[in-house]
């Protein structure tokens, strides 16, 4: 049989765990400059007001591929990370995850979600802003870098749907 030069693989997502606190460590360290410990995740986690969804090829349920957290409060909920394995980026797992976040946001009603990235990076800034979020505020020198502190922009995504809801 010829096989194809390459294959398009699938990803199926499941809503965060504690038993995933390990792989999401795992998949935090590459990913940024301060890692968060496996003990941060289960923290964090332990808060019912924080979720998240974890990404896995369709077929390997021991592969983590990428991840995000993210926190609602009072109907203002914030990205608080979000990273793909560097042999996963650009297949639509960032976006998907994304969106997974955004469509529970939209279920309970929230009415904006925040997030912070790197001016200087690039890929996440074109992922966003692909998703509707707009500039609303910058922090200066906010991120330790390794070669010196970058500037934090802040973004926006409104849920104007929210609004009509009585
Ligand atoms: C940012 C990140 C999560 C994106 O994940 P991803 O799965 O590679 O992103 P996707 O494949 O879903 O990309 C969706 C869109 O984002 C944009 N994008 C993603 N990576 C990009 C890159 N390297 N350069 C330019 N645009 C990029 C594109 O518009 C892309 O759509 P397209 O592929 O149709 O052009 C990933 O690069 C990552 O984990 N980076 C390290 C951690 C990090 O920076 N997290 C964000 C902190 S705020």
């Amino acid at each position: 049989m010829i096989g194809l030069p390459f294959s398009r693989q699938s990803f199926a997502y499941e809503a965060l765990i504690q038993a995933h606190c390990a792989e999401l460590a795992d998949l935090h360290a590459p990913a940024f400059h301060h890692a968060w410990s496996e003990e941060d995740f289960a923290g964090m986690l332990s808060q019912g007001n924080i979720f998240g969804f974890i990404a896995r090829p369709v077929g390997k349920p021991k592969q983590a591929a990428g991840f995000v957290l993210a926190r609602l409060v009072a109907g203002e909920a914030e990205i608080l990370t979000i990273a793909v394995s560097s042999a996963f980026q650009r297949r639509g797992i960032g976006r998907d995850l994304m969106e997974a976040v955004l469509r529970h946001l939209h279920h309970e009603r929230a009415e904006s979600l925040f997030l912070e990235v790197d001016e200087s990076n690039v890929a996440a800034q074109a992922l966003y802003r692909r998703l509707g979020f707009i500039q609303v505020g910058q922090r200066p020198a906010y991120y330790e870098t390794g070669h010196g502190r970058s500037n934090a922009l802040v973004l926006r995504r409104q849920f104007p749907e929210a609004m009509s809801v009585s």
